[in-house]
C-alpha cells in the first residue's frame, strides 16, 4: 500500500534508535519543533507505550518490582506493545499523510532483546516482522551512544534506571554493537551519527536527511 497525502507526499515514518542516554527524545523533539514550523503535520510517539494497552505494557516490562521476567516473557510484552502501536497509531497516521517520529521501533529490540539478551536477532526481528506486519520506517536515525557516556548522562539527573538501564555495561556493549550492526546491513533507511556532538549539530544533520526524503516521491509497501 502505498500512502498519500493529497497535494504533499505519502506520510513518511522516523525511529529514533540508540542505546540508553543517547538523546533520542531531544533530537525527536528538535525535528518535530523544525517540521512543524513549516506548517507539517508530525506525531511523535515512543516505545514501549504510545497506545493506553503500550502504557500499562511499559510499566510492566521497566519498572522494578514485578518479579523476575524471563528474557522471552520480556520480548513478547515489547512486541506487543509495538503491534498495538503499529496498527492503532503508526499506520493510521501515515495513511493520513502525517510524520510520525517515533522513539525506538523494532531495532531496540532486535539489539536489547536478541543481542543483550542472547534471544538471537533474527528471532526476535521475525517475532516484531509479524507484530507489525512488516511495518517499517523510511528513515531511522541511530544515535550511537558510548555506554559509558550513557550512564553518566542518564545518572546525572534525578531520575533511577529501570530494569534494562540498570544491566551491567557488557549488556550494554552488545546493544551498541547490534545497533550499528543493523545500520551496517541496510545504510540506505539508516542515518548514523555520534550521540556526543552537540545537540545543534545533530539537529542540522537530521534535518538535512529528512529534507532529502521529503524532497523525493516515495511509497511504503506495507
Ligand atoms: P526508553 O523509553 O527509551 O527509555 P527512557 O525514556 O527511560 O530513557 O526505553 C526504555 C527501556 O526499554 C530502554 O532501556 C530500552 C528498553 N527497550 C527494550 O529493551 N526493547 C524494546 O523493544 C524497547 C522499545 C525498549
Amino acid at each position: 500500500m502505498t500512502t498519500q497525502n493529497p497535494g504533499l507526499f505519502p506520510g513518511l515514518f522516523i525511529a529514533f534508535e540508540g542505546g540508553d542516554g543517547a538523546g533520542k527524545s531531544t533530537q525527536a523533539a528538535e525535528l518535530a519543533g523544525a517540521l512543524e514550523s513549516r506548517g507539517l503535520t508530525v506525531l511523535r510517539t515512543r516505545e514501549p507505550g504510545g497506545t493506553p494497552i503500550g502504557e500499562i505494557l511499559r510499566s510492566l516490562v521497566l519498572d522494578h518490582g514485578h518479579g523476575h521476567i524471563d528474557a522471552h516473557t520480556e520480548a513478547l510484552i515489547f512486541a506487543a506493545s509495538r503491534a498495538a502501536h503499529a496498527s492503532q497509531v503508526i499506520r493510521p497516521a501515515l495513511q493520513r499523510g502525517e510524520i510520525v517520529l517515533t522513539d525506538r521501533y523494532i531495532d531496540s529490540s532486535v539489539a536489547y532483546q536478541g543481542a543483550g539478551r542472547d534471544l538471537g536477532t533474527d528471532a526476535v526481528r521475525d517475532l516484531n516482522e509479524w507484530a507489525t506486519a512488516g511495518l517499517q520506517p523510511d528513515l531511522t536515525v541511530l544515535l550511537d551512544v558510548d555506554p559509558a557516556l550513557g550512564r553518566r548522562r542518564r545518572t546525572a539527573g534525578e531520575a533511577a534506571e529501570d530494569r534494562l538501564e540498570s544491566e551491567a555495561d557488557d549488556f550494554h556493549t552488545r546493544i551498541r554493537a547490534a545497533f550499528l550492526d543493523l545500520a551496517a546491513a541496510r545504510p540506505e533507511t539508516y542515518l548514523v551519527l555520534p550521540a556526543h556532538l552537540p545537540v545543534r549539530e545533530l539537529a542540522a544533520h537530521i534535518l538535512g536527511r529528512v529534507d532529502s526524503l521529503l524532497s523525493r516521491p516515495h511509497s511504503r509497501t506495507a
